[in-house]
């Protein structure tokens, strides 16, 4: 499962590898230096080599401690570019998958936890690559020379360690195998912690439009309190290791004074040796911690590792590989043959059945049905944002599978009826139609979508900068704004997914005027809640419960269709 993230070291790979050669040259040198230590005292003090050579030997430890800082400062440094240029490359990564993801993609892992993934989980994944770079390979190197070390200058004397070694590996073992599932636990509360925060940041409007915020706040106490408890319970068994650690070393330096006092006294050992050894008695068990915790840290990090590998292996519901680059949509027209559709693929839950419906190009058809009716999921397989379940979709007597989708969509221009604006300038938002569109088309555009009068009255006109979402803007004249921007796309065809419900009737009328002028020949789909809206289309289809209940002009569905009738009459008594 790692190796899958490997490849996102991308350029940042050497660091990833001089690291461990930086932490085995430093821990060489560290090795060393009890050593140096040793012979000060046995050679140069009770052997009366004299101050020189003691200066000599001190003279080279301080270079040797100087020369293993630096591999400490440089393995640290290598460390740092390495897990940072991960985390970046697994950022991007991530983000460009996301990008080919489908509707139902995204449906499926929802946005919240797409954005724990690319941001909490990365964070440790990259912790993941420093511990196993630096600590883990510092501290098994670190263990086995030192062992050999102390072995070397007296065996007798290291069966002390021997003997402490295991006692010491299981304890922290247990607790390991305690702590863990607390860990992944305090993980989970972690991403209810996030899905709570998001949520109510992206709809912060609404949360203050109804007054939650006290229950919002609660929520997120609750959310809060839920991981500090979980991450108390995990740290309690985790702070056990330090006294642990302290205890093992105190009780193997009194073993080691004791009999290695004896063995002095006894003539078998020289006092420098004894110095030595008590060093690496530090060095040893500080080793044994570290793979503990960094053995910690890697199993700590599988879960968010698997997460993001489970984005990386998503295949993408909708693919154009083998479609034709070269084959473009030529014209406006729409076939649906016994189209169904179903969100989750199973045939029992179909939202869409059994449609049959031709419109020819340059059409405008309305469609008109209640709420949950499947209007927008019907028009939202045209420019392929879903695949149909069963049957076929032709846009411009083709397949829509055999179009590339950058040339279907190209094709097909949609107003969501829940449409975006990003942060930017008017002018910026509407080039997402077409970046290459003049100023003299962009307000042509805008013309059409009755959005000119309005931003002109801007101080900035087009260049007034819209806040993320469109914030600043009124609901109709986003509305419009999009409209606008899907006309600049100059499709074959246009659908409007109930993109005028926030604009007055006079507006929605002056817009669809204005659409009729200057669209020539655009096949045009418009989806309303009013009657009003759709009067005047070449056909208007009456959606019921996923099912095309009627078609028919105003006239004609006035006569045969009760629904259409029904929404009518109710719509007239309004106006009266
Ligand atoms: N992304 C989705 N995942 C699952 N079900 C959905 C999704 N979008 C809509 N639905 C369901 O499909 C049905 C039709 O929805 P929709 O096409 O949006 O209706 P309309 O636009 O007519 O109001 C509804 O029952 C709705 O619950
Ligand atoms: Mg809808």
């Amino acid at each position: 499962m790692y190796k899958k993230l490997i490849p996102c070291l991308g350029k940042y790979k050497k660091y990833a590898l001089l690291t461990p050669l930086c932490v085995v040259l430093e821990v060489v040198l560290d090795v060393y230096i009890p050593i140096l230590m040793g012979r000060i005292i046995n050679i140069g003090i009770l052997g009366g080599a004299g101050i020189s050579y003691v200066l000599r030997q001190g003279a080279l430890m301080v270079a040797m401690a100087l020369l293993a800082m630096c591999f400490g400062a440089l393995s640290g440094r290598f460390a740092a570019l390495a897990s940072t240029g991960f985390a970046s490359g697994i950022r991007s990564k991530v983000f460009e998958k996301i990008q080919s993801f489908s509707f139902a993609n995204i449906d499926k892992f929802s946005p919240a936890s797409l954005i724990t993934r690319l941001t909490t989980d990365v964070n440790n994944a990259q912790m993941a690559l420093t511990t196993v770079i630096r600590i883990a390979v510092r501290a098994p190197f670190m263990l086995i020379f030192t062992t050999i070390m102390a072995v070397r200058i007296n065996a007798r004397l290291s069966l002390v360690f021997l003997a402490v070694i295991p006692v010491m590996a299981a304890a922290f073992a247990i607790i390991i195998t305690k702590a863990y599932p607390l860990f992944i636990k305090m993980l989970g509360k972690f991403d209810k912690l996030n899905a709570s925060l998001q949520e109510n940041l992206v709809a912060i409007r609404v949360v203050k439009a109804f007054v939650r915020r006290d229950y919002e706040n609660e929520k997120f106490t609750k959310a809060a309190t839920d991981l500090m408890v979980a991450q108390k319970k995990a740290e309690k068994l985790f702070v056990l290791t330090m006294p642990l650690l302290q205890l093992g070393m105190y009780f193997c330096m009194i073993a080691v004074s004791w009999f290695g006092g004896n063995l002095i006294i006894a003539g078998g050992m020289q006092a420098g040796d004894l110095m030595t050894f008590t060093s690496y008695i530090s060095q040893i068990l500080m080793s044994l911690m570290m793979i503990s915790v960094s053995f910690v840290m890697i199993v700590i990090s599988r879960a968010s590792v698997s997460r993001i590998v489970e984005v990386l292996d998503e295949t993408p519901d909708i693919s154009d590989e083998n479609a034709d680059p070269e084959l473009t949509v030529s014209d406006g027209s729409i076939v649906f043959e016994n189209v169904s559709f179903s969100y989750v693929n199973d045939k029992s839950n179909l939202i869409l059945e059994n449609i049959n419906l031709g419109i020819k190009s340059g059409e405008t058809i309305g469609i008109i049905g209640g709420t949950g009716s499947a209007k927008t999921t019907l028009v939202q397989l045209i420019p392929r944002l879903y695949d149909v379940f069963e049957g076929r979709l032709l846009v411009g007597g083709r397949d829509v599978r055999d179009y590339k989708l950058k040339n279907l969509r190209d094709a097909v221009s949609m107003v969501l009826q829940n449409n975006e604006l990003f942060s930017g300038t008017i002018r910026d938002n509407l080039r997402w139609g077409n970046e290459n569109a003049t100023d003299v088309e962009i307000e042509t555009a805008c013309r059409a979508a009755a959005a000119h009068n309005f931003i002109t009255s801007f101080p900035d006109g087009y260049d007034t900068w819209l806040g993320q979402g469109g914030v600043n803007v009124s609901g109709g004249q986003k509305q419009r704004l999009c409209i606008a921007r899907a006309l600049l796309k100059n499709p074959k065809i246009l659908i409007l997914d109930d993109s005028t419900s926030a604009v007055d009737t006079a507006t929605d009328l002056s817009i669809r005027q204005a659409l009729r002028e200057t669209r020539g020949g655009i096949t045009t789909i418009i989806i309303a809640q009013r009657i009003s809206s759709v009067a005047d289309a070449d056909r208007i289809i009456v959606l019921d419960n996923g099912r095309i209940s009627d078609i028919g002009t105003h006239e004609e569905l006035l006569k045969t269709s009760r629904i259409y009738r029904e929404v009518f009459e109710s719509q007239q008594k309004g106006v009266a």
